[in-house]
């Protein structure tokens, strides 16, 4: 038996849950005509109302201690203090302080970081006015019209995210282009569509030699040559964002027109920093600023506030509530915004790569639930695919709702449309429908059909919160981001994980990499023995292949 599970809050919860049996939503509301004001709150314009929870008071109260038993609040202070949090790869994790907008330094290894990180913020705005004002020209002498991002997992989940969620705010007659999967349909449909002469490709990667990565810059580079002809124009048309000079110099990238991070940034929270590249050309400099700024007023509250009024902290610990002691396995992201249809994707690496960990940070086999499955897509399309689930299936899904009170589109009635949609969703999954309503729906004869009638009745009490900015901007943008992810290192620092590594995706790389030359059929290939299913595709793809 763990620690954690042994441990005098965590029976005290469990003790807890046996004296919530029977809570009910509705009933708590009738009880208490201040739940919204009590279990709901702001930062700058972000509402949070977590009023819709099987919580009480107490539970909260129980929720506090459990996270100061594990000491949250020095774990916090290591984290933003450039301690090596992330012990199993001997590195700190210090993506606030990219977005660090106070003077007060931040140490690694007792060195500021914060000149390096002011510097690099600097080059990207020079390089980034150059290219909007169509200053940077190309080979040819063209101004730049498409940029190609091309990175994949933190490289690309984010960036990607951000430009799509802040479109209205891009340049006009400036495209930005993702490309992640090794998959060729995804480079070639993009290239398709473009003029070499006048296309940046950013070439985003950490470590600049993850396969997928290098495989697509390498094509996208063989493109550009075949259609300009001259070595020489890679200068003016390939950049790159790495923790890593030497690979980014082998690839042909002229040194100047890297922009550099450090170890200390982690894939998954990196758009923060350079990886921030194609966000900082798309919308500007000064609006990437914006998105800092919002986070970073993020960070000073999660790291400021007491737990009972700390935005991420309350989302952290009603997660675990649900996950640890109610056995719910997944958590569904639900924004009524399409700029953000990427953001589950995008939270779903942060979330799943972080804290998909079996092993406490001793190495123990923990015997608790740590993170989990992140899933969903903007509402109202999710209305008509997977709610049904929600509403009347046998599996406990808390959601998180997400909208913004103005859009910043022209249509009010859509929005007013999406928006009583937005609201209506958690009040359904709340108030649910019992048989009594259901009769009074139905026309006399349909009444003794009990199937039908029970087909009709929803259980209701399902748990959800909710999150509504004024507008999403740069900056709500930002302070949402930064929410989730305070909320993800919250959770793993009560299970005692680390949140930080991902050596779970190591094997399959590994493994695709041995199996390569089998399907290519390297000279010299020795091969290695597979079990009899990964040998039968083998053999049935080479038999199939063209
Ligand atoms: O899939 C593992 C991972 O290391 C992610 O954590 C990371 O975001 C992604 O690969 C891309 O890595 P890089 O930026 O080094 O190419």
């Amino acid at each position: 038996m763990s620690q954690l599970t042994q441990s005098a809050a965590w029976k005290s919860l469990e003790q807890h849950l046996a004296n919530m049996r029977g809570f009910d939503l509705k009933a708590a509301f009738a009880d208490n005509p201040d739940r919204f004001a009590r279990f709901s709150l702001t930062q700058d314009t972000l509402l949070y109302d977590f009023s819709k929870n099987w919580i009480t008071e107490e539970t909260l109260n129980l929720l506090v201690v459990l996270a100061e038993q594990q000491e949250l609040g020095q774990k916090i202070e290591d984290q933003f203090n450039g301690v090596k949090i992330n012990h199993t790869e001997q590195r700190a994790v210090l993506h606030t302080a990219l977005r660090n907008r106070s003077s007060n330094p931040v140490y690694v290894d007792g060195h500021d970081v914060m000149p390096k990180v002011r510097q690099t913020l600097e080059q990207m705005r020079v390089f980034s006015e150059r290219v909007r004002s169509g200053q940077w020209r190309g080979w040819s002498g063209k101004a730049m019209t498409d940029i190609v991002n091309i990175g994949i997992g933190g490289s690309n989940l984010g960036p990607k995210m951000v430009v799509n969620a802040l479109r209205p705010y891009c340049k006009e007659g400036l495209k930005t282009h993702f490309v992640s999967n090794v998959d060729q349909a995804d480079l070639l449909l993009t290239l398709g569509g473009l003029n070499a002469e006048t296309t940046l490709f950013v070439i985003a990667s950490k470590v600049f030699n993850t396969q997928e990565t290098m495989t697509n810059a390498r094509s996208a580079k063989d493109w550009f040559l075949e259609q300009i002809g001259a070595k020489d124009a890679i200068r003016q048309h390939f950049v790159a964002i790495s923790t890593n000079a030497e690979q980014v110099s082998a690839f042909g990238i002229d040194p100047e027109n890297m922009f550099e991070f450090w170890d200390w940034v982690g894939g998954r929270f990196s758009l923060w920093s350079a990886i921030g590249l194609s966000i900082a050309l798309s919308i500007g400099m000064e609006r990437f600023e914006s998105l800092l700024d919002g986070a970073h007023e993020m960070d000073c509250h999660f790291r400021n506030t007491d737990y009972r009024h700390n935005i991420p902290v309350i989302m952290a610990l009603i997660g675990i509530w649900y996950n640890n002691f109610h056995g719910a396995e997944t958590q569904a992201l639900l924004p009524y915004d399409q700029s953000l249809k990427f953001f589950t994707d995008y939270m779903q690496q942060g979330d799943m790569e972080s804290n998909g960990k079996s092993r406490d940070r001793e190495g123990n086999l923990v015997d608790y639930q740590t993170g989990p499955i992140i899933w969903g897509q903007p509402g109202t399309n999710g209305q008509h695919a997977f709610f049904q689930l929600i509403h009347q299936g046998t599996k406990l899904i808390p959601c998180d709702f997400i909208a913004a009170a103005n859009s910043h589109y022209p249509l009010k009635h859509h929005h007013d449309i999406l928006i009583s949609n937005f609201l209506a969703q958690p009040e359904a999954l709340m108030h649910g429908k019992n048989k009594a309503e259901v009769l009074a729906e139905l026309r006399p004869e349909q009444r003794n059909d009990a199937a039908l009638v029970a087909s009709r009745i929803f259980p209701g009490n399902k748990p959800s919160s909710t999150f509504l900015v004024e507008q999403l901007t740069p900056k709500t943008l930002g302070a949402l981001i930064a929410c989730y992810e305070h909320k993800i290192f919250t959770q793993g620092a009560i299970w005692n994980i680390n949140s930080f590594d991902q050596m779970g995706v190591e094997l399959g790389k590994t493994l695709a990499r041995s199996i390569l030359p089998e399907l290519t059929g390297s000279p010299g290939f020795a091969g290695h023995a597979h079990d009899s299913s990964t040998q039968g595709l083998i053999d049935a793809y080479l038999k199939q292949r063209r």
